[in-house]
């Protein structure tokens, strides 16, 4: 099966009800290649009285891979958790400043958070399969979400999809917490495409893998995003030069304001930051 006839599960397998306002808002968005697919303006975030993160701005492209990297405590989850609305389930998380996601701004009262995180889905720094067998932890967040196709043929094609179809497919009914910790990640991404989503947020997911998985999470990565646009939270400075086509550098600003510092092509910041602390950070001065 070509990976082309994998992706791309239709909308009308999933049931009709599950579309919210942010799904009509979107079709009536005309879309073109060069748009960004989610663009963060002049973002900021509290925690009850802290200013986490101040002033952020970028936006992610399409079908690309955009790392997010920085000292630890500089706002990367934070931002990354905003941009499908999983900061809203920290009662003392407060933005300002706009997120839109094909033009829609995600934070809009008429804007179903459910239906946000849906499309735009998340996989953690630790693997957390559903104690469930390897089969439900794809279909039963599909089943939810209204998904009303066929499961196995879509069990078989995210399995596909995260890479992982050939060590598991006698074993389905297997528990998914009986696997390797990067064949559980790779579960994890697996049940995350299994929902549909256009863009997947990843927050250091091969942190807790040894470098062989390491290496099969980042070419599983560049797979996707063929397909899907990846946003992802790296501390490790060569996965973000090697896997991501832009990269984010947050630092710490005044009274621990977690700032972002510059947004450039890959290569470029790697090559030639046109800021000194990028510099100092990826020249290991600094963090
Ligand atoms: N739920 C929370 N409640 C209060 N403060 C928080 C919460 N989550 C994060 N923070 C604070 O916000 C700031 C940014 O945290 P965040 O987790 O986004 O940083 P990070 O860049 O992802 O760090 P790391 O690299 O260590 O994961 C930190 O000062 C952190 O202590
Ligand atoms: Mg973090």
């Amino acid at each position: 099966m070509s990976v082309n006839s994998l992706v791309g599960m239709q909308e009308s397998e999933f049931n009709p009800v599950a579309t919210t306002t942010l799904g009509r808002d979107l079709v009536a968005m005309p879309q073109t290649a060069s748009q960004p697919i989610v663009s963060i303006k002049d973002l900021n975030v509290y925690y009850g009285n802290f200013h986490a993160v101040g002033n952020v701005t970028f936006d992610v492209p399409k079908n690309q891979i955009t790392a997010l990297i920085g000292p630890s405590g500089c706002g990367k989850s934070t931002v990354l958790r905003c941009i499908n609305r999983m900061n809203d389930l920290v009662p003392t998380a407060r933005i300002e400043g706009q997120i839109e996601y094909h033009g829609v701004d995600i934070n809009a009262q008429s804007v179903d958070p459910v239906e946000v995180r849906r499309r735009i889905g998340m996989v953690f720094q630790k693997p957390n399969p559903f104690p469930k067998s390897i089969a439900e932890n794809i279909t039963w967040g599909a089943r939810i979400n209204g998904f009303k196709g066929n499961t196995g043929e879509l069990v078989e094609k995210c399995l596909r999809q995260a890479a992982l179809w050939d060590e598991v497919k006698d074993k389905l009914n297997e528990s998914g917490l009986a696997l390797s910790g990067g064949q559980q990640q790779r579960l994890c991404i697996a049940r995350a495409l299994a929902i549909n989503p256009d863009v997947i947020l990843m927050d250091e997911p091969c942190s807790a893998l040894d470098p062989i998985s390491t290496l099969r999470i980042e070419d599983l990565m560049r797979e996707l995003a063929r397909h899907y646009t990846i946003v992802i939270v790296t501390h490790n400075m060569q996965q973000a030069a090697r896997a991501s086509d832009q990269t984010c550098f947050f630092s710490l600003g005044e009274n621990r304001m977690g700032v972002l510092v510059e947004a450039a092509p890959t290569k470029q910041l790697f090559t030639n930051p046109s800021d000194s602390r990028t510099e100092d950070y990826i020249t290991g001065r600094f963090g």
